[in-house]
């Protein structure tokens, strides 16, 4: 379960206070539209403040979890990471640097880039109420895809949920133009076909340009999914403030949001894991099968009662989890 963090969860009840409940569902009825329709939009999504403030309260939430625990596999894999510079491309109101904030603490300068002025007011709003100086002095600027420009250099750059909503030749332009401008790439997706396939032009682009893949993948081979009617996601459970539940009118307390991502840095890790776990392990008398992702191929490992620790760890491991756990060997 990923926490949202406290402040952000009260700033999220206050960007929508005072908005009637029937006008902020049919903003995100909207919203719900034309990000299920996968088309690249020819005009900003998020069209009023209206929009920005139902963006916020019914997606801001699960992108954050979503970048998290991204960012969670991408700690274990180059625990040696130390940024001090975050770069968040089509930040929007800021999900991403929520999430960068709290992974890497450490951090002291933050920019958001975004093309709607609206979004990005939003999020420093928000973002004045985080518990790390860092965040509550970001740059908010405006910026479009659309320029030419350099990107500012940054030790920790992510693009969250933004590729889609570019044409594909934009999407090669602004991922070189990341590539050029991060120590460590992070690209997020929705989990879905279309979503992992956008990650997999991604990771093809940044091994191009000599990056060294980071997670989710054990591997820099070509991704063995590739082609294939199965997908690389991964899902991300956050906990349904009263207003979330209200808006996504689901009757749970909690939503799992599946992502797609790739994380590639200019330098080697060190300690990519040999395995990772892509579905949730299947538990049967004496035996955990875990589909696993590893250099050679995809396929299922059946960890029997006879592996003793490795069985008992198994029991433990969870889907997007690295396999072997440190220490470990299977
Ligand atoms: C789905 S939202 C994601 C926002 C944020 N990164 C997150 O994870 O919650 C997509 C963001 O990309 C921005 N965006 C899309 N196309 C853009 C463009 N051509 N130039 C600048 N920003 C763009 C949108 O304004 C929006 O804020």
């Amino acid at each position: 379960m990923v926490e949202l963090p406290a402040e952000l969860r009260a700033g999220l009840v206050t960007a929508v206070e005072g908005v009637p409940g029937q006008r902020l569902a049919q903003s995100v009825g909207r919203l719900i539209e034309a990000y299920r329709s996968g088309r690249p939009p020819t005009a900003p999504i998020m069209a009023s403040g209206l929009d920005v403030a139902a963006y916020a309260a019914y997606r801001m939430p699960a992108t954050f979890a979503a970048v998290r625990s991204a960012l969670g596999q991408v700690v274990e894999s180059f625990p040696g990471f130390d940024p001090r510079t975050h770069l968040d491309v089509g930040g929007g109101t800021g999900a991403a640097t929520w999430a960068a904030a709290e992974t890497y603490p450490g951090l002291t300068g933050v920019t958001v880039l975004d093309q709607v002025a609206g979004a990005l007011d939003v999020g420093r709003k928000l973002a004045g109420l985080a518990p790390w100086p860092a965040l509550r002095a970001a740059a908010w600027q405006h910026w479009s895809a659309d320029t030419e420009d350099d990107l500012p250099a940054a030790d920790l750059v992510t693009v969250s949920y933004v590729l889609g909503e570019l044409a594909p030749e934009a999407r090669d332009r602004l991922l070189e133009r990341a590539a050029r401008a991060a120590r460590l790439l992070v690209v997020v997706e929705p989990g879905t076909p279309a979503g992992h396939e956008r990650v997999l032009e991604a990771r093809s682009a940044l091994i191009k340009y000599d990056f060294t893949v980071v997670a989710p993948c054990p591997h820099q081979h070509d991704c063995p999914l590739a082609g294939t009617r199965d997908w690389c996601h991964f899902a991300a459970r956050v906990n349904r403030s009263a207003i979330h539940r209200r808006l996504k009118q689901g009757e749970l307390g909690h939503e799992d949001e599946k992502f797609s991502f790739v994380a590639a840095a200019t330098e080697a890790t060190g300690d990519r894991p040999g395995g990772r776990v892509l579905r949730h392990p299947a538990f049967r008398k004496g035996m955990v099968t875990l589909q696993l992702c590893r250099p050679e191929e995809v396929a299922p490992r059946i960890v029997s009662k006879r592996e003793g620790p490795l069985y008992r760890a198994a029991r433990d491991a969870a889907w997007g989890d690295a396999w072997p756990p440190a220490g470990t060997s299977a």
